[in-house]
């Protein structure tokens, strides 16, 4: 039975990633019905802010740390822990000014903690979180894929890098484009995305 971690970047009611995210999740579930899902949505928990405090506590030894340090910093390994124990995990977000939604960001600072997800070495960085399939479902109102605006996906690289550095390479990607761009064609672009959610829901 594999654990499923569903992690939802998106506070607007009615949206396109949360209804291709739901269409996938239903979609996996008629494929893989002894799975487990697990949600995580961003905007309905507290994502805990990497500030002074937790960068002081990361320069300490175990045995140096307060009891509000160990606090602290159990908070953030409580989301660290939870994505490194999924066997395979599904982002859900939009494109926001040519990035994701803040929520995203902060979330990413605390699933890539030095010395726990990935170490520095001479050779560089090393991922040491093992393998497993990482899909993104992306939304986003222009086109980015190709034509002019190629080089202002600050999104889609970021993900994948950053998965990459964790030592997840099985990167994959449910691109749904041009929504607003192109209104006339809304319905059209909406239910390709939707249909390539249920057929890689087989497969993932
Ligand atoms: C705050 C904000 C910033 C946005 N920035 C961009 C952008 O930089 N590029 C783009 O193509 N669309 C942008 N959009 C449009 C969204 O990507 C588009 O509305 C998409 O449908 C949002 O997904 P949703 O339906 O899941 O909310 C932005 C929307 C919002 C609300």
């Amino acid at each position: 039975m594999a654990k499923v971690l569903a992690v939802i970047a998106n506070p607007r009611e009615g949206s396109y990633t949360k209804k291709l995210l739901r269409g996938f999740l239903e979609a996996y579930k008629s494929y893989h019905p002894g799975d487990e899902i697990e949600e995580l949505d961003l905007y309905r928990t507290k994502i805990p802010v990497i500030d002074n405090g937790v960068l002081m506590a990361w320069t300490k030894v175990e045995e140096q740390l307060t009891a509000a340090e160990k606090s602290m910093l159990s908070e953030i390994y409580r989301f660290t822990d939870q994505f490194v124990s999924a066997d395979k995990v599904v982002f859900a977000a939009p494109m926001w000014n040519l990035h994701f939604p803040p929520a995203l960001i902060a979330y990413i600072a605390n699933i890539a903690v030095a010395g726990k997800t990935f170490c520095y070495t001479r050779d560089g960085v090393h991922g040491l979180v093992a393998d497993k399939p990482v899909l993104l479902i992306h939304v986003r109102g222009g086109v980015y894929s190709h034509g002019p605006a190629q080089a202002l996906d600050h999104a889609v690289p970021y993900l994948r890098s950053v998965c990459s550095l964790l030592g997840l390479n099985n990167f994959q990607t449910i691109i749904c484009e041009g929504i607003e761009m192109y209104p006339e064609r809304s319905g059209e672009i909406f239910t390709r995305a939707m249909a390539e959610t249920a057929k890689l829901a087989e497969r993932f």
